[in-house]
């Protein structure tokens, strides 16, 4: 059963509780050589990985302030602060890219999406497991044409997550969690 504690003590930790040490180049290189070591139905890749840190994280709170002016100029500013802030708290946000083909002759679409999800799954425990807090996040920011552009994603290519990873400021609460025998039921075949 303790092989099961990394995942029975897996928490997000809010992003505005994530603060610096982010992870080093050291640990970083290797979260993501752990991370991306998941089920890839005929090893597609389906994934890729953009770095977001230092100032890039204040230039890209900006980004979606000035593309919520563009298209609404009452935007309140309230929403425009929350924009702003977005990336601010963790030093390291990385966005989970899934490079689906629609039309593979063989792998469906709904296979490479589920291995880029295991990636940015990979990168929250894998940074629980080196000591720091995670959360997986997306926002209006990962569904938008022009931040897609802004990020250079080719066709097929969109933003699944953006993890945010730091040093937690203090214990994250914990939820309650469905119960296994609600969510869990035996199969037996048809009469
Ligand atoms: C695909 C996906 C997108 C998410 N996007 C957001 C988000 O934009 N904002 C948010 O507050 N939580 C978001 N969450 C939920 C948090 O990552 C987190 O799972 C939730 O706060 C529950 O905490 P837990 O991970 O400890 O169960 C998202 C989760 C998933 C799987």
């Amino acid at each position: 059963m303790r092989a099961l504690q990394s995942l029975n003590e897996r928490r997000s930790v809010p992003s505005r509780l994530l603060g610096e040490p982010g992870p080093s180049a050291a640990e970083l290189e290797s979260l993501i050589a752990s991370a991306i070591r998941v089920p890839d139905h005929g090893k597609l890749t389906p994934w890729r990985l953009i770095l977001i840190r230092g100032d890039q994280r204040r230039r890209l709170g900006e980004l979606l302030v000035a593309t919520q002016l563009r298209r609404n100029p009452e935007t309140p500013p309230a929403v425009l602060d929350k924009d702003r802030q977005r990336f601010n708290f963790a030093p390291l946000i990385i966005a989970v890219v899934a490079r689906v083909e629609e039309n593979h002759p063989k792998i469906p679409a709904q296979e490479q999406l589920l291995s880029a999800g295991c990636v940015a799954y990979n990168l929250l425990l894998g940074a629980q497991a080196l000591g720091y807090g995670a959360q997986w996040l997306t926002g209006w920011a990962a569904y938008d044409a022009d931040i897609a552009a802004a990020f250079a994603l080719a066709p097929g290519e969109r933003i699944i997550s953006f993890i945010h990873i730091g040093t937690a400021s203090e214990t994250a609460p914990e939820r309650l969690r469905p119960a296994v025998a609600d969510v869990t039921s035996e199969w037996t075949a048809p009469e």
